[in-house]
């Protein structure tokens, strides 16, 4: 049985004193439940988050890190570095690094393999624009973009990683796919993990992420194939995230 994760990814939101509020309010609630609880918070504030969140359910993650391990990398922070903090996830290949900061293919797979050298679970992120859907390419995208993952760390490296399906067209839009649309989709992922390896494939935890709220978490999360929800604006608002949470557990 796939446990379900509920990860929140705050994106560049939060002064130090709100991102102290939001982690305290959010670990004062998340009691014991079969479901995972997760935020990827602005690495700034990690080391403050990680002190609070220490003995609590509440998992942490960052949103972005380089692969090389030091050197002059001006402005990046190492996936290295963060193996001292109580870090368990990163983010790697979200849409919006990809779009606004040129992430490619590529480097998301060497992300990816970093993470994984570290101890710190990948979540890789992977979507299609709106165009590409009334293109009707798709799983065509997607699988790309699993792929290259694949080609640089092999099937079995998505043992300690997790999946989370972003179609662009709602991520931050208040339009989400509906629960049939994303499950048709994490379905596909699924049967393509599959064809390499069956275990991982049935193992693996696929996330759904764009506009998910506590208005329709229920919905999506009761699809057999979505696993959790990887969570944006409502990930801001600790009473609707812990509803997501609640209703997952
Ligand atoms: P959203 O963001 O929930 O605000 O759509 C999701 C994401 O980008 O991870």
């Amino acid at each position: 049985m796939r446990k379900k994760l509920i990860a929140g990814n705050w994106k560049m939101n939060c002064s130090r004193s709100e991102a102290l509020q939001l982690a305290s309010a959010i670990i004062a609630s998340a009691s014991e439940s079969s479901a995972e609880l997760l935020i990827c918070v602005p690495t700034i504030h990690l080391s403050d988050i990680a002190k609070l969140a220490c003995n609590s359910h509440l998992k942490l993650g960052v949103q972005n890190a380089y692969w090389q391990k030091s050197g002059a990398y001006t402005g990046e922070i190492s996936v290295s570095m963060l193996e001292d903090y109580q870090i368990e996830y990163l983010l790697v290949g979200h849409s919006e690094r990809r779009e606004l900061f040129g992430d490619t293919n590529d480097e998301v797979a060497r992300k990816f393999s970093a993470a994984l050298e570290c101890g710190i679970t990948p979540v890789l992120c992977i979507g299609e624009s709106l165009q590409q859907r009334e293109q009707g390419i798709t799983l065509e995208v997607l699988k790309e973009q699993c792929q290259s993952v694949i080609d640089l760390v092999g099937i079995k490296a998505f043992n300690k990683a997790c999946l989370a399906y972003e179609p662009i067209w709602a991520i931050g839009t208040g339009q989400t796919a509906t629960p049939e649309q994303a499950q048709e989709v994490h379905q596909s992922l699924r049967e393509f993990f599959a064809q390499l390896d069956k275990d991982v494939a049935q193992g693996l935890q696929i996330l759904y992420g764009g506009s998910m709220n506590a208005a329709n978490a229920e919905a999506l999360l009761a699809q057999p194939d979505i696993d959790g929800g990887l969570i944006g604006g409502a990930s801001l608002k600790p009473d609707d995230f812990l509803k997501i949470y609640s209703l997952a557990g």
